[in-house]
């Protein structure tokens, strides 16, 4: 059959997600609202092959297990009707979870991939509810520039579509605090949230509220909007991890340092906002004409560990190799 490499763009959640109402289908229980990034992507090329007893997963040359991927890839084999199993070899143009969305790029990418190695032609709806079953930031990841993923209320009612672009130079920075593996995954720690956080009902009615203000901040090119309700999220997000039994920060005295330039440049008449994932390194929203001074505000404590980017592209089938 056709191999097919598909590259997928990392997103920033500006509306966090935090938290499965049915962690089988990743159904959220918020929206979220995400910038896709031009400069983070991954790509994944998936080949059904005849001869393979079992599936084949390598990440960046080195072979990996095929835990997650396999019940990802027969989702896949059901919609298409096909048994064989597959080859998947994949490059990260981001770091491996650290907190920098490897995993909405990767699923989004792999979604894409191996639904038209399958022979599938799914339309960006159907592909951001199929990234969803891989992990539920890639929902957002098949579309470019702004999306926002509709919680919904069951699998064919969850998924994100695209917001209109907005009258703004939107870039981010991203800041490397420490572009190693976080010590726990999202998905573990979200569960544990969800389960012992007292304020996690909080979170949900304010977080839900949150994006639809997002929505319309955006509308309405109200940049100081739009980057409030980001800081926002993000800490409320964090403070509700805080709060969970055991208690546990992603942060280090860094995440703190890199807040503090972000508050004080804000002081200072910049318009900065900081929001943390699930990891220590902060990223920075904020308008092209900022960058060089944020640059510079960064210089003393983040020198050669400060990434600049911009809105990135949809995700794409980039290579098709016929047997
Ligand atoms: P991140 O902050 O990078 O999204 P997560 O803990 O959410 O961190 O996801 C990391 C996991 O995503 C990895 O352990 C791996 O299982 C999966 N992953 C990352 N990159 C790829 C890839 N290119 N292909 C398939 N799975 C990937
Ligand atoms: C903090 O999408 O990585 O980045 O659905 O379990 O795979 P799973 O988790 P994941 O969680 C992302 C959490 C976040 C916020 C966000 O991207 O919205
Ligand atoms: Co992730």
């Amino acid at each position: 059959m056709t191999a097919i490499t598909a590259r997928a763009h990392t997103n920033i959640a500006l509306i966090k997600y935090w938290g499965k109402k049915d962690p089988k289908l990743i159904l959220p229980y918020t929206d979220s609202v995400s910038l896709t990034l031009n400069d983070f992507y991954t790509d994944t090329t998936v080949e059904f092959v005849d001869e393979l007893a079992a599936d084949q997963f390598s990440l960046d040359g080195q072979a990996q297990v095929t835990t997650k991927i396999t019940p990802f890839l027969n989702l896949v084999r059901d919609l298409a009707g096909i048994n064989l199993f597959a080859r998947v070899e994949s490059t990260n143009h981001v770091p491996t979870a650290a907190g920098l969305a490897s995993s909405a790029s990767a699923y989004a990418a792999l979604a894409l991939a191996a639904s038209r190695a399958a022979g599938l032609n799914l339309d960006q709806q159907a592909l951001s509810r199929l990234a969803r079953r891989g992990s539920g930031s890639a929902t957002r990841s098949i579309y470019g520039g702004l999306a926002i993923w509709h919680r919904g209320e069951d699998d064919a009612t969850s998924f994100a579509e695209p917001l209109p672009t907005p009258d703004l130079d939107l870039a981010m920075l991203v800041v490397l605090v420490d572009a190693g593996p976080k010590p726990i995954s999202s998905r573990n720690l979200m569960a544990n949230t969800v389960e012992t956080s007292p304020y996690y009902p909080a979170w949900v009615t304010h977080n839900q509220q949150a994006a639809q203000q997002m929505v319309t901040a955006l509308a309405q090119n109200d940049f100081a909007a739009v980057g409030h309700l980001t800081e926002q999220s993000s800490m409320q997000m964090h403070a509700t991890i805080l709060a969970s039994d055991p208690a546990f920060t992603y942060w280090t005295p860094e995440t703190l340092k890199a807040w503090a330039i972000v508050k004080q440049l804000r002081a200072d008449g910049i318009p900065a906002y900081a929001t943390m994932d699930a990891g220590p390194n902060v990223k920075i929203l904020t308008l092209g004409e900022q960058v060089p001074k944020i640059l510079n505000a960064l210089q003393a404590d983040f020198a050669g560990r400060v990434l600049t980017t911009t809105p990135g592209p949809a995700a794409k089938v980039i290579g098709a190799q016929h047997d």
